[in-house]
């Protein structure tokens, strides 16, 4: 694409989709649809977005054209929480939070001192997102600096929107883990300068969550805050209430969990406050106020018997909300799964997700809870063309439930509902297909196909 200079030029054709707003809040016309249309791409940006009719007879020549006919094409999924060096901790047996961090988390995350297990993990991390229609992350690796080159430099070499950081951490972990206040804000430091703005990445300072840092590194992450106003901020907040009742007892200053960030600094635009269960209404007011973003993380708040997130209470405080697959306290890296958990916790509540309003949250709504809604997250001219094909009837069960399907609405509810990274035909970044499933190529097209996943550490099967 232009910005990065890897961008492909292509027509891509078929059922589009995608939204202005959500309908359910901002009018039925935020809904854009087009039964037989046409995106056109040049050097990785959407240049025009219409009915195939009109389009067709105008695309210059030699433009190549990918036919996805009968499917949908939507804006690439965007996950704005999710952990790269969890991959090999999904579903660890019955623990709660804290002691899933202390017996399956940090020991695995001990491993990623090694260059090459954190390449292959960060290798097969992205060529599951592809799989699963998933173009941009907001991604914690670990706290070796180390694991944010391998996480960056796999991102870079796809050509890939993401956005990631170092968790800094100064307690309450292994020692394999710990960096210190110092440490923390200068590999900080130099991995902002060697990665923000580069091609299309984008650094988030990442103190992990109060409870592993000390206020020495919590005064680092309010300076290096402070110095780069620009970029996004991610941690977790009030997920669970043996957490919570940790930090009140190490922050007994703080009235409650989130004045502790807001003491330093930290809840603020592009601030990224992963569960957000437990909150207050003060909190939620908090978050409101200083255009923080609250992500709903459901299959990791079911997996780890968190809580249920109130959505309904997070948006009247009027709170930017975003959804994310929180893999690997999360169960699926399918941004469909992750909205029909999201529909179940929220039924819980009395809540219903409605269709439109969850396939909103996955393209447009997450690119607004992670700034970034000018440029990712509708396909519209001037926007980059990171795309999704996904089949509404890609299993025998999905068929068969579609014979009695009468409205858009209806489809996209079951295809959420039974829908995993089966549904997903093609992915595409900047214009280059990067995914298709079978991995069949399409003639005359610039190709990046992602090969299979790797098995272990240091063994092959690179995503190229
Ligand atoms: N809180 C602090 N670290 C983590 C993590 O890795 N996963 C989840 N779910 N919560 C956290
Ligand atoms: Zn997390």
């Amino acid at each position: 694409m232009s910005r990065s200079g890897v961008g492909a030029s292509v027509a891509i054709r078929g059922r589009l989709l995608w939204f202005d707003g959500d309908p359910t809040l901002d009018g039925a016309a935020a809904l854009r649809f087009v039964e037989d249309g046409v995106v056109v791409v040049e050097g990785g940006m959407i240049t025009a977005v219409g009915e195939a009719r009109d389009l067709l007879g105008r695309l210059r020549p030699n433009l190549p054209l990918a036919d996805h006919r009968p499917h949908l094409v939507m804006p690439g999924f965007i996950d704005p929480h999710l952990h790269m060096p969890q991959t090999q901790v999904i579903g660890s047996y019955g623990a709660e939070l804290m002691e899933w961090l202390a017996k399956y988390t940090f020991p695995e995350e001990s491993r990623y001192g090694d260059p090459a297990v954190a390449d292959a993990a960060s290798r097969f991390l992205l060529s599951e997102l592809l799989r699963s229609g998933t173009t941009t992350a907001a991604v914690y690796c670990t706290s070796h600096p180390q694991s944010v080159d391998s996480f960056f430099a796999a991102a870079e070499r796809l050509g890939l929107r993401m956005i990631a950081g170092k968790v800094m951490m100064d307690r309450n972990a292994p020692a394999a883990l710990l960096d210190t206040a110092e440490r923390g804000y200068s590999e900080t430091k130099a991995l902002i300068e060697r990665w923000h703005g580069r091609g299309r990445l984008s650094y988030a300072i990442t103190p992990r969550f109060a409870p592993t840092s000390s206020e020495q590194q919590l005064e680092a992450a309010r300076a290096l805050a402070s110095d780069h106003p620009g970029l996004h901020i991610q941690t977790h907040l009030s997920e669970n209430a043996a957490e919570i009742a940790y930090v009140r007892e190490a922050f007994p200053w703080s009235k409650d969990y989130t004045e502790v960030y807001e003491h330093y600094d930290l809840v603020r635009p592009k601030a990224l406050f992963g569960h957000c269960i437990h909150l207050s209404d003060r909190e939620r007011a908090a978050l409101a106020e200083a255009g923080a973003s609250a992500i709903f993380c459901p299959t990791s708040n079911l997996f780890l018997g968190s809580g249920l997130f109130d959505r309904a209470g997070l948006m009247e405080a009027g709170a930017q909300i975003g959804i994310a697959s929180d893999i690997g306290g999360g169960t699926s890296y399918s941004m469909l799964r992750t909205a029909a958990e999201g529909y179940k916790v929220l039924a819980l509540l009395g809540q219903p997700l409605d269709a439109l309003a969850a396939f909103h949250m996955l393209t447009a709504g997450n690119a607004a809870a992670l700034g970034l809604d000018d440029r990712i997250g509708r396909l519209a001219p001037g926007y980059e063309a990171d795309l999704t094909v996904l089949d509404s009837r890609a299993t025998p069960a999905q068929s068969w439930r579609m014979e009695r399907v009468e409205t858009l609405a209806e489809e996209l509810f079951v295809l959420m509902t039974m829908g995993d990274d089966r549904a997903t035909v093609a992915t595409y970044a900047a214009g280059r297909r990067l995914y298709e499933k079978g991995g069949r190529s399409l003639p005359g097209k610039q190709e990046m196909p992602v090969s299979a996943p790797t098995r272990g550490p240091g063994e092959g099967g690179e995503a190229q």
